[in-house]
């Protein structure tokens, strides 16, 4: 099963590339594309010790790639772990617009046309419960 890490900043990248060391196959996704750009040929944009070793080397097997087609990421998983930024506002709340993004974009890549509400939450309800088993899969592998 293909996994899609949503945002490759602090967590994201470091969650991409230890999947992949792991021996899942990951798909890396961001807006950035100049994050997407530097991290395709292995170079992390951020200090983490032995992370560029770990982009490296499943890069060069395979098993991690990086792309800036976030839709296509998402149609391509069957786990989706959503890593963008929840910075706090003044009052010190979440700011979740980012996350809001993602879910967006996550209906715009994986449907066609708008559905009906009754629809929508079916499909959330058999999404969760698809996350859940792929979860127990990575629990188990
Ligand atoms: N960094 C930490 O040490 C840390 C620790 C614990 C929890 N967290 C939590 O983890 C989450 C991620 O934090 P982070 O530090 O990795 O954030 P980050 O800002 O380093 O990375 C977020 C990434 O998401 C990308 N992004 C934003 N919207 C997007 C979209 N619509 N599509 C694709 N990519 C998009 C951004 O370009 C960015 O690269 C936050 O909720 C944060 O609170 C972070």
């Amino acid at each position: 099963m293909k996994i899609a890490v949503i945002g490759t900043g602090y967590v994201g990248l470091v969650t991409a590339a230890g999947l992949a060391e792991f021996g899942h196959t990951v798909i890396g996704t961001d807006k950035d594309s100049e994050k997407i750009e530097q991290t395709s040929r292995g170079t992390a944009p951020i200090y983490e010790l032995g992370l560029d070793e770990l982009l490296k080397r499943n890069l060069a097997k395979g098993t991690l790639t990086f792309t800036a087609d976030v839709d296509g990421a998402i149609r391509a998983a069957g786990v989706i772990f959503v890593c963008v930024g929840t910075p706090q506002d003044e009052n010190g709340r979440a700011d979740m617009s980012q996350v809001e993004g993602v879910s967006g974009r996550y209906f715009v890549g994986s449907r066609e046309a708008e559905p009906s509400e009754e629809a929508l939450d079916q499909e959330l309800a058999e999404g969760f419960w698809r996350a859940c088993e792929g979860l127990a899969g990575l629990r188990t592998a």
